[in-house]
């Protein structure tokens, strides 16, 4: 059966192609609502650049909701830097037809966490953790009903992107990231080490190109776009694809492996504010309390995000 899945994202190109990915993907994942977020670009952007992707993949049928549009604690930090001033910079698509549900995104987790049996829910956040961690503080209830969270963000031997101890989606709203670490429920991190071998090159994004449909022509622009900017920080052919690794180990969990082990958030040094402390040699005897992905099946991956762009 499908995996009832709520996206919570701030798209973002590759936050884009997580959501294509999954609405591809129906015998594995149910997406029950997109929450927006502020993340990479205001949530003005993101909420529209949602709205965006589903219209892509013609599914005007998806539920798109505007969460909250400020971390907890501190002042927005965004990436347009690397996403362009849209978020969703390289392809040119129309503005969205489709409406912006009216409810609030954390009303909507929430509302979503209570009406579902217990356990059967799973949160996939691509962007900081600010609508999962307002949720989980509004209504700690819905806390022990969510299913898993399978995230993208944090790092152990990559370290940081946005500073030099921090990965974005957790320096952003580290707070946030805190409350969600410390909640107890089932954590699944895809962190930079497992992202930045997931390389869009040349070669793998000419087989997106060569679906010639309009879903495969504006990955291959997108992914064309933030490979100017990431390939040239990194020294590498191809920049990464952070967030589908969420949506892939959904639907093939044994493209990635891990380890299950203790991960706390930094919250209080500026130098290491979002540092994602990951005890992977088990040198404390704090109890586990993530699975924290260290490796990818990179050429698996980019077969099966090939194969089912190609779906749409
Ligand atoms: C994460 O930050 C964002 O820029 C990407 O969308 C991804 O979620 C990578 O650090
Ligand atoms: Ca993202």
């Amino acid at each position: 059966m499908a995996r009832k899945i709520i996206i919570d994202t701030d798209p973002g190109q590759d936050d884009a192609v997580a959501i294509l990915l999954a609405l591809a993907s129906p015998e594995e994942i149910d997406v029950l609502g997109i929450t927006a977020v502020a993340g990479n670009v205001p949530l003005s952007l993101t909420e529209k650049n949602a709205r965006i992707v589903c219209e892509l993949a013609d599914r005007t049928d998806v539920k798109v909701f505007a969460g909250c549009d400020k971390p907890m604690g501190r002042v927005l930090v965004t990436a347009e830097h690397v996403h362009g001033q849209s978020g969703l910079n390289g392809p040119v698509l129309p503005d969205p037809e489709m409406p912006l549900q009216d409810q609030h995104g954390v009303d909507f987790i929430i509302d979503t966490l209570r009406s579902e049996p217990a356990g059967t829910v799973t949160l996939c956040p691509l962007g900081p953790l600010t609508n999962i961690a307002t949720a989980f503080e509004r209504a700690p209830d819905i806390v022990e009903k969510v299913q898993e969270i399978v995230l993208m963000g944090g790092a152990y031997f990559e370290v940081g992107n946005i500073t030099p101890a921090a990965e974005f989606n957790i320096y952003v709203d580290p707070q946030a990231a805190e409350i969600v670490f410390k909640s107890g429920v089932p954590i699944v991190v895809m962190p930079l080490d497992v992202t930045h071998k997931v390389l869009v090159t040349r070669a793998r994004s000419t087989p997106f190109r060569e679906l010639g449909t309009k879903v495969g022509i504006a990955v291959a622009e997108m992914t064309d776009f933030f490979e100017r900017f990431d390939a040239e920080k990194y020294g590498t052919d191809g920049a990464p694809l952070h967030d589908p690794c969420v949506t892939a180990y959904l639907i093939k969990p044994e493209l990635f492996s891990g380890r299950h082990i203790n991960v706390e958030i930094e919250t209080k040094s500026e130098l290491t504010m979002g540092m994602t402390v990951a005890d992977w040699w088990g040198v404390t005897d704090r109890t586990p309390n993530a699975m924290f992905m260290g490796d990818v099946d990179a050429d698996g991956f980019f077969d099966l995000l090939t194969e089912r762009l190609a779906r749409l």
